[in-house]
């Protein structure tokens, strides 16, 4: 079982879109174990992104993403930062797949609506960044045995 850090930017929650969003990951049936409306400091941004500081999009991306609040969640799954990644679809809304979340909900290049965590090593460290200790939950979920086969003692 993983753990990803999923932002619902705040091109999202300003277009209404959260809702929608955080449906097809529930349809899907990743476990939601975190979840929170907050607003991202110059601080966490920037932490955030790091990796991305000397690229020219940086200063315009920190500033987006602390413009206005964000919905930050914590999603479960067997292999579930693979398949919220795919699920987002590629980085640009102008070059993301149809029935991607990136292409079916927006146009921008920069303004993608959605962040997930790209590897299980950035999971781990996004996760600590985005939610105390304890807000993160472990909560047994009533139709798990409906969205995985356990009969062989393994999920598949
Ligand atoms: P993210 O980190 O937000 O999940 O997105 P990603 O992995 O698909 O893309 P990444 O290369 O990590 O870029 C981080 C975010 O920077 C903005 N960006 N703008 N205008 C541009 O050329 C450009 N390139 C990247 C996007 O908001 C992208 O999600
Ligand atoms: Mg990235």
């Amino acid at each position: 079982m993983e753990t990803t850090l999923i932002i619902l930017k705040p091109d999202a929650v300003q277009r209404g879109l959260t809702g929608q969003i955080i449906s097809r990951f529930e349809n899907k049936g990743l476990q939601v174990v975190g979840m929170k409306l907050m607003q991202i400091s110059q601080q966490l941004a920037a932490t955030h992104y790091e990796a991305h500081q000397s690229k020219p999009f940086y200063a315009g991306l920190v500033k987006f993403m602390t413009s206005s609040p964000v919905v930050v969640m914590a999603l479960k799954g067997n292999g579930a930062i693979t398949i919220a990644r795919n699920m987002m679809g590629a980085t640009f809304g102008s070059k993301a797949n149809p029935g991607t979340i990136r292409g079916d909900f927006g146009v921008s290049n920069s303004f993608n609506l959605i962040h997930g965590s790209d590897s299980p090593e950035a999971a781990e460290r996004e996760l600590k960044l985005f939610f105390a200790p304890g807000e993160v939950l472990t909560w047994p979920r009533h139709g798990d045995q409906w969205i995985y086969d356990m009969s062989g003692g393994k999920i598949e």
